[in-house]
C-alpha cells in the first residue's frame, strides 16, 4: 500500500522491524541523554552502552560532538542551528531504532519542544528520556574542554547555560545527578530503567 504526502509515496516493504527485531533477538529502544555541558551525558552513555555491547545488545552512540564534525556540521549554536540539529538527529535515531538498534543520543538538546517532537517520532515505551540534571556551578568548574571560561569571557557567544537557555525536563523517564553519583552508578540506572 502507498501513503500519500503531495508527490510524496510511502513504500511499504516486505520485511519490518518485527523481522528485524526477530534475528537480533531485541527490540530497538532510543535512549535520550540531555543536560548541560560538561555534565556527564557521554560519559554515561559510554559505559552504558559498553555493558549493552558485552551482552550482546547492538548499540550505537550518537555524540554532539561527533555528528556536529559529519552530519551537521554545516550548523552552529544559535537557536535556530540547535533546533535543526535535533531534528536531524531524532530522524537519525528514529531510522535506527526502526533497524532495530539500541540508540544512545547524547546531546545538551536544551529545548522541551525539540524533545518533544523527537519523542513524538517513536512509539510507546521506544522512547526514554534520561535528564544528566548536574549544578551548571558543577558542569562549569569541571570545564573539561575550556569552553564554559571562554564563554564568561565573552568570546564564546550562545552558550549553553550562560547566555543560550537550557529548558529542564519536566517528564523524563529518569533523572540523574552526577554531582552526586557516580558515572558507574548512573550507568546502572539506565540499565535498570531498560530491563
Ligand atoms: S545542542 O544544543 O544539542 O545543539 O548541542 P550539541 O550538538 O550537543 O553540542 C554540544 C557540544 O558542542 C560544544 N559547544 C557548545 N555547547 C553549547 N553551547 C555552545 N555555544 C557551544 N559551542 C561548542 C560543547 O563541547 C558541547 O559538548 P558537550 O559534550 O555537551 O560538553
Amino acid at each position: 500500500a502507498l501513503r500519500r504526502s503531495g508527490n510524496l509515496h510511502w513504500q511499504s516493504l516486505l520485511v519490518d522491524r518485527a523481522s528485524r527485531a526477530r534475528i537480533k533477538g531485541h527490540r530497538g529502544r532510543c535512549l535520550w541523554l540531555t543536560g548541560l555541558s560538561g555534565a556527564g551525558k557521554s560519559a554515561i552513555a559510554d559505559a552504558v552502552e559498553a555493558q549493552l555491547n558485552l551482552r550482546g545488545v547492538h548499540t550505537y552512540l550518537l555524540d554532539g560532538d561527533n555528528v556536529r564534525h559529519g552530519l551537521n556540521r554545516d550548523l552552529g549554536f544559535t537557536a535556530a542551528d540547535r533546533v535543526e540539529n535535533i531534528r536531524r538527529v531524532a530522524e537519525v535515531a528514529r531510522l535506527m531504532v526502526d533497524a532495530g538498534l539500541v540508540v544512545l543520543v547524547s546531546f545538551i538538546s536544551p529545548f522541551r519542544a525539540e524533545r518533544e517532537m523527537a519523542r513524538e517520532l517513536f512509539g510507546p515505551g521506544e522512547f526514554l528520556e534520561i535528564f544528566v540534571d548536574t549544578p551548571l556551578a558543577v558542569a562549569e568548574s569541571r570545564d573539561p574542554k575550556g569552553l564554559y571560561a571562554k564563554a564568561r569571557a565573552g568570546k564564546l557567544p550562545n552558550f549553553t547555560g550562560i547566555d543560550s537557555p537550557y529548558e529542564a525536563p519536566k517528564h523524563a523517564e529518569l533523572r540523574l545527578d552526577t554531582s552526586r553519583q557516580s558515572v558507574a552508578e548512573c550507568a546502572r540506572e539506565v540499565l535498570d530503567l531498560l530491563d
